[in-house]
């Protein structure tokens, strides 16, 4: 299952890492025949597996409840580093696993902040599976995909992994595109999308590369001219379950929810920070309800494009050995980034627990 202790990362400062990993002569390779390093998290698929539709629930923003001041995070011994003003803040010297609930609390509230922390440096993949689902179930019950690949036993793991021989991401993506960027923001057609999600890495390029690009949909939404934002506040869009789900059927996955599509605002408002986010994504999102079809995909075009170009309100997350990255799903999207070659694995594992249904302006 998981490595022994001894093999756990030592808890150096993050430009350390760094020097060691570029100073190597002959960076190790991870080449698919040598097996991932986790072999517990490699993606299982039960054609047979079911899960009952999924029904709202009550939900509490652990946020709401947290110190502003966040001191369990933002201790005397915790060095951070903002990678741009509007998301994406690198912690070192805090462990997840040791947190208190008002800790967990307090990183709900600066994961809303931020919109992506990057915590170095973390035993979160070495903990046993339950309390790694124990920890993320704090900020909501966790989601259970209907398609991907999940661990066997415990289908709250969500298993992102590309080696020599299992490409499913550029499958999904298509073979015959210039490029896979995929923006989106996970599973946005559920009743009540994810909120603080995390994200940690298990196996990685030694060349560099399969970084995450994130953009903030807070700071996308106040780049709209006043009136602009007026008409897509009162607009709600379509998301779709349906297209992954017939991805999956055809080449022979698991359907273990039947797909659903859903409505929700195209702005909402977040629950613990109280900022409005465009509530869009390529990945899921459809159509705008009540325009006609020429409407609809324009306006989306507008929208998808002016997030892709937003160079300005979107970072790289990179990745190191004992990465953890924790996002915020209601307030950014995402895209992975296919940058090295096939032979190279990039093995990681998403805990995706979900939020509240997503809140209108109109009754913020
Ligand atoms: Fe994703």
């Amino acid at each position: 299952m998981a490595p022994s202790v001894a093999q756990l990362e030592v808890d150096v400062p993050v430009s350390s890492l760094k020097k060691v990993i570029k100073a190597s002569p002959s960076p190790p390779e991870n080449k698919a025949a040598d097996g991932p390093s986790y072999p517990f998290y490699f993606p299982y698929f039960d054609v047979n597996e079911k899960f009952s539709p999924t029904k709202n629930h009550d939900f509490v923003e652990p946020g709401t409840r947290a110190d502003p001041a966040k001191p369990n995070i933002l201790t005397p011994n915790t060095t951070i580093n903002h990678i741009s003003p509007y998301l994406g803040t690198e912690i070192s010297g805090v462990q997840i696993s040791s947190l208190t609930k008002e800790g967990l609390d307090e990183l709900a509230l600066y994961a809303a902040e931020r919109k992506v922390l990057l915590f170095r440096n973390q035993d979160f993949k070495d903990l046993s599976p339950d309390r790694q689902i124990e920890i993320a179930r704090h900020f909501g019950p966790i989601h259970r995909h209907p398609t991907s690949g999940n661990v066997k036993g415990y289908p709250e793991f969500h298993v992102v992994y590309r080696d020599a021989d299992h490409d499913r991401f550029r499958e999904y993506t298509g073979g015959n595109k210039v490029g896979q960027t995929s923006w989106h923001s996970d599973v946005s057609y559920e009743l009540q999308p994810p909120g603080t999600t995390f994200f940690f890495i298990l196996d990685q390029p030694a060349i560099g590369g399969g970084d995450t690009l994130f953009l903030s949909q807070v700071e996308a939404y106040k780049r709209l001219s006043p009136t602009f934002q007026e008409i897509l506040e009162g607009l709600r869009a379509v998301h779709s379950a349906v297209p992954q789900a017939e991805f999956s059927k055809a080449r022979g996955g698991p359907i273990r929810r039947e797909p659903i599509e859903i409505e929700h605002p195209l702005v909402r408002v977040h629950p613990g920070t109280g900022e409005k986010a465009l509530y869009i994504n390529q990945g899921f999102t459809k159509r705008i309800v009540g325009l006609k079809d020429e409407e609809s995909d324009n306006l989306l075009k507008f929208l998808f494009d002016h997030l892709a170009k937003g160079s300005d309100f979107q970072i790289r997350a990179t990745y190191l050995p004992g990465t953890v990255v924790v996002w915020d799903n209601r307030v950014t999207a995402h895209s992975a980034t296919v940058d090295f070659d096939k032979n190279f694995r990039r093995h990681a594992v998403r805990l995706t627990p979900q939020a509240e249904v997503p809140i209108p302006v109109s009754s913020s």
